[in-house]
């Protein structure tokens, strides 16, 4: 994209949360915007801090989290979201007023533009009378539950009006498997990120409008503040890593010695846990799918153990040069290598968008959060994928065969390489992500 030098006097300060699901699409967002002639600052709380080396054209900015130990140890999720929306407002609030205090006139700060998970930041912007900008880095579905959330323990189901039957199916999954984990901060946290949506002078999806229509019509009605779908993010940067953990790049090499559209790309992301059992059912499927596999088995995979120690003695001599394990893969590269012909996910949104622009179908298996809702988007609204019923070697054996091998499997290859070709073009001159990133940037100019 086009540098344009007389815009480089707007800074944007973004606000990170500190997970790899997070993080990769709000850098490229800030890549995207950094392209379009902003000056970036990036603030993030020192837990999981990026690597600024990989971007070196952006300031980062690491304020003090106060995390406990003993809840990041313990990976508990909603209690480190709370403990940072808590912990982070007052370091935020002073690092940006230093920052103004400091301020160039000719790099002043335009606006911050925070994850919708820290939704604190909304607040601080108000505070310092700067505008917020709300990023949702999942599917703009999810936006929909937190308007109804806050209303979840008063009533078994929730609806929403004028919706089809299948939106309402899928957002009374996502209450459900939200519901498991409810308790009176959760439900604090939902009204949270709602309310900063609803103050927010704008709000940034990681979406493409054809594939989510309903829902952000939906969100419209239901939000004031404009929407901007500019998605996928990552097909609107060069690939740089924003990677917490190492990629191993010698998968690259053994998958370019498979044969096309052979191989079953296995990878839950970077939260998702299993237990023992999960994971030699996992190992006695891929060992028996006669597929040749790319397995990531990341370090905390099953927490508290080293994984790779619980796979059996022979596990790697029973497989040979068919199947290739790795702690953690350079994913995109991978997805869009010609060997790849599936892939066996937990349906994070941005697995899920990374997979359909290299119209790979998917093997899905959700684990918490909005995972199931992207399910349903894959396997029922898409129909590019099918849904692993259980952790069980015959049945992901047969899952397996089913996507890759099956004449079912072809025919979702087949829809899977037509919607990759459907997403390309949003981003193309005069399509809908690109008009919406020229509005967004007209929006932000205008604050
Ligand atoms: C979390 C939530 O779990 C998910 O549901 C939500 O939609 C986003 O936040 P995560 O579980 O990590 O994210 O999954 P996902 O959204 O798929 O993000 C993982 C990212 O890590 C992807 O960008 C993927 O490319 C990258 N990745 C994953 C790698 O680079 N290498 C790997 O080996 C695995």
């Amino acid at each position: 994209m086009e540098k344009q030098e007389q815009q480089k006097v707007s800074r944007l300060v973004f606000v990170l949360i500190p997970f790899q699901g997070h993080i990769n699409p709000m850098l490229q967002l800030a890549t995207i915007l950094y392209a379009k002639g902003f000056s970036i600052t990036i603030i993030h709380p020192q837990f999981n801090s990026p690597n600024s080396s990989n971007h070196p054209e952006f300031t980062f900015i690491p304020i003090s989290d106060n995390l406990p130990k003993s809840q990041v140890s313990a990976g508990d999720l909603f209690g480190i979201v709370s403990a940072l929306n808590k912990n982070c407002e007052g370091p935020l609030t002073e690092c940006i007023q230093e920052m103004l205090k400091a301020e160039d006139p000719h790099d002043r700060i335009s606006c911050i533009v925070y994850d919708s998970t820290m939704y604190f930041s909304q607040s601080v912007a108000d505070h310092l009378k700067l505008p917020g900008i709300c990023v949702r880095t999942s599917p703009a579905a999810t936006m929909l539950a937190f308007a109804v959330f806050p209303r979840l323990h008063e009533q078994e189901s929730m609806s929403l009006d004028r919706v089809s039957d299948l939106l309402s199916l899928m957002l009374k999954e996502l209450a459900a498997s939200m519901k498991k984990i409810t308790t009176d901060g959760m439900l604090e946290l939902r009204a949270a990120v709602a309310d900063s949506v609803k103050k927010c002078s704008a709000l940034i999806v990681n979406t493409v409008d054809f594939l989510e229509q309903e829902a952000l019509t939906k969100v419209q009605e239901l939000f004031s503040a404009s929407a901007f779908t500019i998605g996928p993010f990552h097909k609107l940067v060069p690939t740089i890593s924003g990677s917490l953990l190492k990629e191993d790049t010698n998968c690259i090499s053994w998958l370019n010695k498979q044969a096309p559209k052979s191989v079953i790309y296995v990878s839950f992301g970077s939260i998702a846990s299993i237990d023992e059992k999960e994971l030699l059912e996992t190992a006695w499927g891929l060992a028996n799918c006669e597929q040749p596999f790319l397995w990531v088995v990341r370090p905390g995979l099953v927490r508290g153990s080293n994984c790779l120690e619980l796979l059996p003695i022979n596990f790697q001599d029973s497989v040979g040069e068919r199947g290739c394990i790795v702690e953690w893969a350079p994913q995109k590269e991978v997805l869009a290598n010609d060997a790849v012909g599936g892939f066996w996910s937990h349906c994070g949104w941005n697995s899920t968008l990374e997979s359909i622009c290299e119209g790979v179908p998917m093997l899905c298996k959700p684990f918490f959060g909005d995972q199931n809702l992207n399910m349903r988007y894959v396997c029922d609204v898409w129909n590019v994928g099918l849904e692993l019923e259980e952790f069980e070697g015959g049945t992901i054996k047969n899952a397996i065969k089913r996507l890759m091998v099956d004449t079912e499997g072809k025919e979702m290859r087949k829809k899977a390489i037509h919607l990759k070709e459907k997403v390309e073009l949003p981003l193309k001159e005069g399509g809908s992500c690109y008009n919406s990133l020229n509005d967004l940037v007209k929006k932000i100019l205008s604050f």
